[in-house]
């Protein structure tokens, strides 16, 4: 395929990665035709309509734009400043479940299809699960044009590319397939930002003429990216390296983690920690904020896959390094909530527990691995009357229904159960015993410069009003660092943070 002949992509998977992806793709080449497929005629569905199946911000007037060949102008600001559009534009931007079309169709083919941690057999809780990853595999082969660029986004085990390039072989013998590693390193609730000024765009390709030649086409697409950020490697290192940036971040945050329960323990403050160390450029000051632990559908099954993958390969002292990040993340959700209850006399009968955001990080309504759901487990052990849930982001129908999937539907509050969803925070605080901040929505912080007084900022709960309606002795448990102890403890509230001395000192 010369670089020059690439005019259709089709993108397998439509979920989280593949939607936005090809969304920015097909905005940026106007001379494209985009197709994501998806096998979920359901999420098809919502993909071609108003009501899209996430929610990011500026993603809506992208495929406004792509999709439907509005000329409106974007409101991104980094978009308006390199969007190639003026005048009304062709729709190049398609969703279908017609898998097997639209493969034939394609002159590169992505593959951003789910590859979470296997649940059974061999590897079970540790090796990553590639059935989706074999399945579109084995129809590409099948149906694809001889020549089709095949491109990894799902982020997969070392050495995939081969298991694909083994697959192609066998379904389609004796037609050569081009196979390339792009891992995608967009994080939840700045997809596009994250898509429009990636950090580095990775490709990993053979290194033979044909291999680089694919190379070349894939970096023709990134049309919109300053070139010196493209990073071209071997498909391996490529293929190692997106687990690798995870797990780097993962293990950051669990470090600081480790440090906060030192801190609690000896009147060393994290936030001050944190800030000294960070100002060291050789650490940096990212990823150190001590917290409930992380969550999130990829840092954790990135991390059991590397350390899998090290076991796979005879290394066990790799593999036990990279499981400790994930045991230190289990702890500190565990002691976080356990030091709810300890607090509350050991007892949570008869008492109102709110929990002030669900999804696993603010701006977004994905709830994939979420620390609160953990939390909340282990709060129901302790048979509070009530567990009120409220989180700006969620919908509560889909977070009552997948509470009531996730623990049993008898917690549900409908069926007799005590957690109940609210829409309004108010009424979920409102006569509560003690309030758990779980995300660091802006929403729930007071404000740094005003404080307790007048806190009530645009957005911003109204702080007052909530300790006002709280039963006594007001509790709030604050996960994410973002509510001012001493102006809390003024005026009567008891605050327990993470990684500094709380209520009643040392
Ligand atoms: P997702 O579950 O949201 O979407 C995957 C989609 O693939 C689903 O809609 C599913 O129906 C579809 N699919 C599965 N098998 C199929 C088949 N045989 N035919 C057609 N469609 C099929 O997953 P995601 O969050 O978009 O992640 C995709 C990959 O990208 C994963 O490997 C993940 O690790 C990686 N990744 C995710 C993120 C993120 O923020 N979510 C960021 C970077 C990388
Ligand atoms: C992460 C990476 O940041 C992306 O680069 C990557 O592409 C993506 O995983 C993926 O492969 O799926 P994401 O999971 O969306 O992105 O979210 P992050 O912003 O990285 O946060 C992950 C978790 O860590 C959240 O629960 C967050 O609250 C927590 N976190 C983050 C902390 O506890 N402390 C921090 O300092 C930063």
């Amino acid at each position: 395929m010369d670089t020059a002949e690439v005019s259709s992509i089709c993108c397998i998977g439509a979920g989280y990665v593949g939607g936005p992806t090809a969304a920015v793709m097909a905005y940026y080449n106007p001379h494209l035709t985009v197709t994501v497929v998806d096998r979920d005629q359901a999420r098809i569905d919502r993909w071609n309509s108003e009501n899209l199946p996430l929610y990011e911000p500026g993603l809506l007037q992208m495929l406004q734009s792509a999709r439907d060949g509005s000329t409106e102008d974007m409101e991104h600001q980094q978009m308006a400043t390199v969007s190639p559009q003026s005048e009304r534009r062709r729709p190049n931007l398609l969703f279908s479940t017609d898998v097997a079309k639209n493969i034939g169709a394609a002159d590169m083919i992505l593959i951003a299809v789910n590859t979470p941690t296997k649940k059974r057999g061999l590897g079970a809780g540790r090796a990553t699960d590639v059935t989706a990853l074999e399945a579109v595999t084995k129809q590409i082969a099948i149906h694809a044009k001889a020549g089709a660029i095949l491109v990894e986004k799902s982020t997969v085990p070392c050495r995939t590319a081969d298991l694909i390039r083994e697959t192609l072989k066998t379904y389609r013998p004796g037609v050569h397939f081009e196979v390339l590693s792009n891992p995608e390193f967009l994080s939840a609730g700045t997809a596009i930002s994250d898509l429009v000024s990636p950090s580095r765009v990775l490709i990993g390709s053979q290194p033979t003429t044909e291999g680089l030649r694919a190379a070349t086409a894939l970096e023709r697409v990134y049309s919109w990216v300053d070139p010196c950020k493209i990073m071209h490697t071997n498909t391996y290192s490529s293929e190692l390296a997106k687990l690798v940036a995870n797990a780097m971040l993962a293990q950051r945050i669990s470090s600081i983690n480790s440090i906060s329960a030192i801190c609690e323990k000896t009147g060393a403050d994290i936030h001050e920690i944190s800030n000294a160390i960070g100002a060291d450029a050789r650490i940096g000051s990212k990823y150190l904020k001590a917290g409930v632990g992380f969550g999130g559908s990829c840092f954790g099954k990135d991390i059991r896959s590397l350390a899998y993958l090290a076991e796979t390969l005879g290394l066990p002292e790799v593999a036990e390094y990279w499981q400790q990040v994930l045991k230190i993340n289990e702890w500190q959700g565990t002691r976080f909530a356990r030091k709810v209850v300890k607090r509350l006399n050991g007892t949570l009968s008869g008492k109102k527990i709110t929990v002030l955001g669900y999804a696993f990080k603010p701006g977004t309504d994905d709830t994939r691995e979420s620390p609160a759901l953990e939390g909340i487990r282990i709060l129901l052990d302790d048979a509070p009357a009530e567990v009120a849930i409220f989180d700006p982001f969620c919908c509560p129908t889909v977070v009552r229904e997948e509470v009531g999937r996730l623990c049993g539907s008898e917690v549900l509050k409908c069926n007799d159960g005590s957690v109940e969803v609210y829409e309004n925070a108010y009424e979920a605080c409102d006569r509560s015993h003690a309030i758990i901040i779980m995300t660091d929505c802006d929403e729930f912080r007071q404000s740094a410069k005003a404080g307790y007084e007048v806190s009530n900022l645009e957005n911003r709960l109204d702080w007052p009003k909530i300790v006002y309606n709280l039963e006594k002795p007001r509790w709030v448990f604050d996960g994410r660092g973002i509510v001012d102890l001493d102006v809390m403890e003024k005026v009567g509230v008891r605050v327990e943070g993470i990684g500094r001395v709380g209520w009643g000192g040392l």
